[in-house]
């Protein structure tokens, strides 16, 4: 099929690829023409594993192309996806402005059937007020459907979630906007839940926030953990384990992070205000969420006493392993909490430094792991890594200036770090003192 993709950002381009990668003609289109030159020379502006290889494949077989023109995508497509960035506009909403231009755009470019499909995460209602926007602008008589296909990928491993979906949702009202949608997707042998836009809109936002919760709840559980000495990551298996709860997103640590489930959850929690309806729910999630990085500068004074003229070693900057985006990353939050409190901050990240670099201030940036632990009065996990996992921590151990590791996500064994000689503090498991 020929396929357009107006927003060539993280969805986007996943998409862009991936919908490529099965056999389909792509044009994924940016207003960014900087981007967009980059891109058509093979340069990607996110780090996402196997991304740059598949991009490169598809342009190669001509079957992925970029541009800037949405008159000239429109024209060449059938299908045309809207991935535009949808930020929280500062009081919570989401900034649906990129949605209406380039739902504007599409319509003064119609000329005959088009499917415009919300590939954003986006507010419930949003397709109806993209189908009175293109009904405004349209200049012919051109037909055109618009439906809803959230996407559920994860950064870090964006390719295999599109690939191996658990479901895909589409929205749609007509029988034509259906059928297309699943011949698309049919190639993926993946369940597909067809309903109207309206649930399809908030089986995202309502997914991304029930993920979000499970999070605050083990994160508030390990927290009582803290004090009855009981260890989290056993409270976890053992819920998880039940198939009506299960096992994923029961990892306690620094909080949530990333560009979409602090996001989703305000934008989710205002629509409900809108509509009068108090998600108080919702606001308890988001306030444990802060509360956590609060905890862990707790415990983090707890051990050091003083924070002041101190030296934090802080390894992980991104807001998960994989990926290196930093956006809302709780690791970044952490810093400069300690930074308030006069800490001196040394830091690494396998891909997060280049983002970091130009946020963060003060912060001396190291080559490696181990440059950060030396000299530093305690080392920090914020980040889990496999690198950090995997680190030598004698060596480890010989470069700090006393052998005091905070983890923020649980990544070593407390018996083995007691063999060790380390003070082992982590989240929700007895201390190692
Ligand atoms: C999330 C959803 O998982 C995707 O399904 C969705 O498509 C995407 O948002 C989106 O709306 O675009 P993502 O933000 O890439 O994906 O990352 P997650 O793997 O969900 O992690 C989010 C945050 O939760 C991270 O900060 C992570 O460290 C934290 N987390 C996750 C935990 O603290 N504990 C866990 O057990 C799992």
């Amino acid at each position: 099929m020929d396929i357009a993709i107006i927003g060539s950002g993280y969805v986007g381009l996943v998409t862009g690829a991936c919908l490529a990668k099965l056999g389909n003609k792509v044009i994924c289109v940016d207003n960014d023409s900087g981007k967009v030159s980059a891109l058509k020379r093979g340069q990607i502006p996110i780090y996402e594993p196997g991304l740059k290889e598949l991009i490169k494949g598809n342009v190669k077989n001509k079957r992925l192309s970029f541009s800037t023109s949405i008159k000239d995508a429109v024209k060449a497509s059938e299908v045309i996806f809207i991935a535009v960035g949808t930020p929280d506009s500062g009081n919570g909403e989401a900034d649906l402005t990129g949605i209406e231009h380039v739902a504007a755009d599409i319509a003064i470019n119609l000329k005959s059937y088009r499917l415009i499909v919300e590939k954003s995460t986006v507010p419930v209602e949003t397709g109806e007020w993209v189908k009175r926007t293109i009904t405004t602008h349209i200049k012919g008589k051109a037909a055109f459907d618009v439906a809803s296909n959230p996407e559920f990928l994860r950064e870090g491993s964006a390719i295999n979630d599109f690939m191996h979906p658990d479901r895909i949702v589409i929205g749609v009202e007509s029988k034509r906007a259906r059928d297309l949608l699943l011949k698309l997707y049919r190639p993926l042998h993946a369940p597909i839940v067809v309903t109207n836009i309206k649930s399809a809109e908030l089986i995202k936002h309502a997914s991304n926030a029930f993920l979000a919760t499970k999070i605050s709840f083990i994160n508030a559980v390990s927290r009582i953990c803290d004090i009855a000495e009981a260890d989290v990551r056993e409270v976890a298996r053992g819920m998880g384990l039940d198939k009506r709860i299960g096992q994923g997103f029961l990892n306690a640590g620094i909080g949530y992070g990333g560009s979409c489930f602090p996001k989703d959850l305000e934008a989710l929690v205002s629509i409900a205000d809108k509509m009068g309806y108090d998600f108080k729910l919702l606001k308890e999630v988001k306030k444990i969420n802060e509360g956590q990085k609060d905890a862990i500068v707790d415990k983090i004074k707890g051990s050091l006493w003083i924070i002041k003229g101190k030296t934090i070693g802080i390894l992980g900057l991104a807001f998960k392993p994989d990926t290196d985006d930093i956006r809302n990353s709780p690791a970044l939050d952490l810093i400069r909490l300690l930074q308030r409190e006069g800490a001196n901050i040394k830091a690494y990240d396998p891909k997060g430094m280049v983002k970091a670099r130009g946020i963060l201030k003060k912060v001396t940036f190291c080559r490696d792991p181990y440059l950060v632990c030396r000299g530093s009065d305690c080392l920090f996990i914020a980040t889990e890594w496999n690198e950090f996992k995997e680190l030598n921590l004698l060596k480890v151990k010989k470069l700090l200036k006393r052998p005091l590791i905070i983890d923020g996500r649980n990544i070593y064994e407390p018996e083995k770090m007691r063999k060790l000689g380390f003070r082992y503090i982590s989240v929700g498991r007895k201390d190692i003192c």
